[in-house]
């Protein structure tokens, strides 16, 4: 029998938007969906703001019914203790957190998050309940001496070899070169390489687990463009960075089924 993943679009604020902010933001972003009827059950819709933001979405979201979801940009693999500027998996779930990113490429480039590092984040996100959004892929570097599906594939085997097999996460594949580019992987590419990405996940944890993953893309995704990766077979949503901090172009994103056939 066919699996049907709900397709989730996901916007990672990265270091933007102040508690205070973020409020507007949700609240306007909410009105915005309630306005266009949006389904949050055929599409899901992830926010991910800094640390000091969680608090007060939380409180809205909980106020407000709202059924958007919430997530935090990175976590400690560590639950407690001397981590002097760590955050713990515990203190997310506390918040009602759902998700969590791990892995994206400004943390492996800038903060040099290994991929063992990486896995045990994942493993500490599971721990805590929380669905870890585990980023991969390659620079325009390993494009070239790669090609595409290797390095993303490698970086995620190592991941898959500490999970359980009935864990669940949701794998972003964001080419580095796309990131803040402007420049997107075309549909086919990221088709191509999140195909790969879930034969690797059936090889390491089963064919169902597979068939039940999200794979999202992520890198220059815009309202323009999304309609086009969503058409795709194993493109299961959106990671977004730039254009998920304004409320109408992120609002259009989220509705892609409306301009699917415009592209
Ligand atoms: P971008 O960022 O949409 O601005 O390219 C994506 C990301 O970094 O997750």
């Amino acid at each position: 029998m066919a699996v049907t993943r709900v397709p989730l679009i996901a916007g990672n604020w990265k270091m933007n938007l102040d508690h205070l902010q973020s409020i507007a933001f949700v609240q306007k972003l909410a009105w915005s969906l309630r306005d266009a009827k949006h389904d949050y059950a055929a599409t899901e819709v992830a926010v991910f703001p800094p640390y000091t933001d969680l608090r007060s979405v939380q409180t809205l979201v909980s106020a407000d019914k709202l059924e958007l979801r919430y997530g935090a940009q990175d976590l400690s693999q560590h639950d407690s203790g001397a981590y002097t500027g760590e955050i713990s998996g515990a203190f997310l779930k506390a918040l009602d957190c759902r998700y969590v990113i791990i892995g994206h490429s400004e943390r492996r480039q800038y903060h040099s998050e290994s991929d063992d590092v990486v896995a045990s984040k994942t493993v500490a996100a599971l721990r805590h309940g929380l669905v870890p959004v585990v980023c991969v892929g390659e620079t325009a570097d390993d494009l070239e001496k790669h090609g595409p599906s290797a390095v993303p594939v490698a970086q995620l085997a190592v991941v898959l070899g500490q999970i359980a097999a009935d864990a669940d996460i949701v794998v972003a594949y964001e080419p580095v070169w796309a990131i803040g580019s402007g420049q997107a992987a075309t549909p086919e590419q990221a088709q191509q390489v999140c195909a790969a990405l879930r034969e690797s996940i059936a090889a390491a944890l089963g064919d169902e687990i597979a068939q039940r993953t999200r794979i999202l893309y992520g890198g220059s995704v815009k309202a323009a463009n999304i309609a086009g990766f969503m058409k795709h077979r194993d493109v299961d949503g959106a990671l977004v960075g730039g254009a998920s901090l304004d409320v109408d172009e992120f609002s259009a994103i989220i509705r892609f089924r409306q301009h699917v056939g415009t592209v």
